[in-house]
């Protein structure tokens, strides 16, 4: 739910006329975070649990209408089972832990990809955290959990073949996970990676892209402020002329 007003947005160097209604993450990065400093992968992780935190506050507070996190890919399943048991232990530490100060904002959460892969007990943590959370009118707060983009854009067809329809655009696009959170507006990569990694691949069509060498853990408000001041000195043609 937006907190803060039009002037109390420009205080923070923001352009309250140009925040993106809906804003996507792939959160890259925390594994060189970690190792950079010595540590063990896991601690890199929380690190980036920790700048979550702030950033989804903020994007709630500024009006920030719908936010997609890519928190675990379907090449994720790839790596060592420990990262992912570690991964999945802090999954349901966060939906049990924040879940109420995120209802309490309004923050309406859903994930998006194929949970049944994952334990039942982090199964349980996000149902649970969804319904709850189902009639909140504030950000919505989409968490890709076991995504693919490719995968979802399928799963959209399959869905209206079924319905017995032939999807046009317009109508593919209701079928997909983020319907209702509509186009993404900004894409966001951290960890300096130059790559999209099979994210929300219908939904960027036009999405400005912003990449950062920094890695997720020390992506910070301002780190946040700075992608939002990019995106609102970019000039959206949508293919058209200005
Ligand atoms: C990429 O860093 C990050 C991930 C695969 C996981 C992202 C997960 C979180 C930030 C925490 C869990 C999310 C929620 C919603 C509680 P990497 O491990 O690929 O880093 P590297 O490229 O440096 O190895």
């Amino acid at each position: 739910m937006r907190k803060y007003t039009d002037s109390e947005i420009a205080g923070f160097g923001l352009n309250p006329e140009r925040i993106p209604a809906h804003v996507a993450i792939v959160m890259d990065g925390n594994g060189r975070w970690a190792t950079m400093r010595g540590l063990p992968r896991g601690a890199g992780h929380r690190a980036g649990v920790n700048a979550l935190r702030d950033i989804i506050r903020f994007a709630s507070d500024i009006g920030v209408q719908a936010l997609t996190l890519y928190a675990f890919s379907t090449e994720n399943r790839r790596r060592p089972k420990e990262e992912i048991g570690i991964l999945c232990g802090l999954l349901i530490e966060y939906f049990n832990r924040e879940i109420d100060e995120l209802h309490a904002n309004g923050v309406r959460i859903r994930s998006i990809g194929d949970l049944s892969w994952f334990p039942t007990a982090v199964q349980e943590a996000v149902r649970n955290a969804e319904q709850k959370t189902a009639n909140n009118a504030g950000l919505k707060l989409n968490i890709a959990l076991n995504y693919g983009g490719r995968a979802e854009i399928l799963h959209a067809f399959k869905l209206a073949y079924a319905d017995g329809r032939e999807p046009d655009e317009a109508t593919l696009s209701t079928y997909l996970d983020t319907a209702d959170s509509g186009d993404v507006d900004l894409l966001i990569r951290t960890g300096g990676e130059l790559r999209v990694s099979n994210f929300l691949l219908w939904q960027i069509a036009y999405a400005e892209l912003y990449f950062t060498d920094v890695k997720w853990p020390d992506f910070t408000r301002d780190a946040f402020i700075a992608a939002l001041n990019d995106f609102a000195g970019r000039e959206r043609r949508f293919g058209g002329l200005k």
